[in-house]
């Protein structure tokens, strides 16, 4: 198994001056990246920064596996409730590492409903057997409305098939301590996993809040820790020129010292689709922020997209090559495709498909993330890739903490606190108050004067 980070499309010697960086444009960071690294390293220690441990965990991944093993003999169908990074982490790593129709053929079938759509939701009630589905509800602070919310909604089901039994197909991911699931644990034994208390949600996919769903899908969870830990390694010397996550993040932390504000993450493999989307939400939550530590107001932070090779080169690539050159884009990159034959050209009376005898079809998907990052390269728009050797358990538990160790890095160059979403919690808080929860009463009146100030231009 391996990683590699290929950043030579970022440097001025391959896409020129105006838009390349200059290899002591990096090296000039790496005085007060030492001083990050170093800041990182004592919050590991103190677990004020728990994601730094996650990878070493044997016991837990005992538990799990135990688990996870009583789960598939028990129940048929598991619902993974949970939003934000109560989601995407096992969300990706099941579009990775499990077959893409794995429900089709596979026991317990998964679903992760994340969002509150009721017509969506009622769907899934048409597919589940109630009795015998597992509904797994992570929350680390136990009140998000969608999570409360959808429990709700299938709670309904559950108690009309199980009646006061209802409690043995819930288990819960939650604080230690805190938390309204909390609360409901105490009055019913319900199996509790935990999220230590300094791993937030877009940083907890090594928690069980990707580990379990990961277990239960039959995901080998000791070797997805093993690629996080060897990962963690190497985010871990001291010679930053040589350290991915640092480079990562200085290269996208001068790059909006440029303006360039836009960071796409474009993997050519399906199985890694879900992998941006979880980068999407843990890039754009960690860094967008008002105010740096110092209080002052810095309105900073770069917008992730994703795309997908080779789809999205018929969709977006013409903007990325012509358009605004304020992105960085990075890559994901298969080495070695699990299954990749040569393609028959059947039809030989038409030579001009010739090309494609012999050829396999992961050889033109690579050739065509060589010919998009050479078109970019040729105009002068960055580039990175990352590179996994194959699709496995060890690469994307070292993808995974790759990009969390170069959030952390780019949060301190940025000089914000990376680790809260204040923005989040405000739309939490906005949200209670309109559904009128108890105690969000002056919120609710602040939301409606301001409503009534407003000027609506409807057409209708
Ligand atoms: O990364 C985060 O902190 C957020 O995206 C949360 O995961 C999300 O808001 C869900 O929160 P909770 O797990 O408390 O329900």
């Amino acid at each position: 198994m391996s990683i590699q980070f290929d950043f030579s499309n970022v440097m001025e010697t391959n896409i020129g001056s105006t838009h390349g960086l200059r290899l002591d444009e990096l090296e000039s960071l790496t005085i007060l990246g030492k001083e990050i690294q170093q800041d990182l390293r004592e919050k590991a220690k103190s677990n004020e920064l728990g994601f730094y441990n996650l990878p070493y965990q044997d016991e837990l991944v005992n538990e799990i596996t135990q688990y996870a093993e009583h789960v598939r003999k028990r129940f048929t169908h598991y619902v993974h409730i949970g939003i934000g990074g109560s989601a995407l982490g096992p969300i990706a790593v099941h579009t990775a590492l499990r077959d893409s129709h794995y429900n089709l053929s596979e026991s317990p079938k998964i679903f992760f409903p994340d969002n509150v759509d009721p017509d969506w939701l009622e769907e899934l009630t048409r597919h589940i057997d109630v009795s015998k589905t597992l509904f797994h509800v992570v929350s680390k602070s136990g009140g998000t409305a969608e999570t409360a919310a959808t429990t709700l909604y299938f709670m309904d089901f559950l108690v009309k098939e199980l009646d006061e039994n209802f409690y043995k197909n819930l288990v819960f991911t939650t604080d230690p301590v805190d938390g309204l699931l909390n609360q409901i644990a105490r009055e019913y034994p319900i199996k509790c996993f935990r999220i230590p208390p300094g791993v937030g949600g877009r940083f907890s996919v090594f928690t069980p809040v990707g580990l379990v769903p990961a277990a239960i899908a039959g995901i080998n969870i000791k070797k997805l820790l093993a690629g996080a830990a060897d990962m963690a390694k190497r985010c871990d010397t001291d010679d930053l020129m040589h350290n991915p996550a640092f480079l990562f993040a200085a290269i996208h932390y001068r790059y909006m010292q440029r303006e360039k504000n836009i960071s796409v993450m474009m993997p050519y493999s399906n199985k890694l689709r879900d992998l941006a989307d979880w980068y999407c939400q843990l890039w754009a939550e960690s860094l967008g922020k008002r105010f740096n530590i110092n209080k002052e107001k810095v309105e900073t932070g770069q917008t992730p997209v994703k795309a997908l090779g080779a789809t999205d080169q018929h969709s977006q690539i013409q903007l990325y090559v012509e358009g605004p050159n304020d992105k960085v884009v990075t890559f994901l990159e298969v080495e070695s495709f699990k299954n990749n034959a040569p393609l028959t050209n059947h039809f030989t009376y038409i030579p001009e498909f010739d090309y494609l005898n012999g050829k396999t079809l992961g050889q033109l998907l690579n050739a065509e993330k060589s010919a998009t990052e050479l078109a970019l390269t040729n105009n002068e728009r960055p580039n990175l890739t990352i590179k996994f050797s194959d699709v496995s358990e060890e690469n994307v538990g070292a993808y995974l903490f790759l990009l969390e160790a170069a959030t952390a890095f780019a949060g301190g160059l940025l000089n914000i606190n990376a680790f809260n979403q204040p923005g989040v919690e405000e739309g939490k808080i906005a949200t209670y108050a309109l559904m009128e929860r108890k105690g969000y009463e002056q919120k609710k009146q602040q939301i409606e004067t301001l409503l009534a100030k407003k000027k609506t231009f409807l057409l209708k």
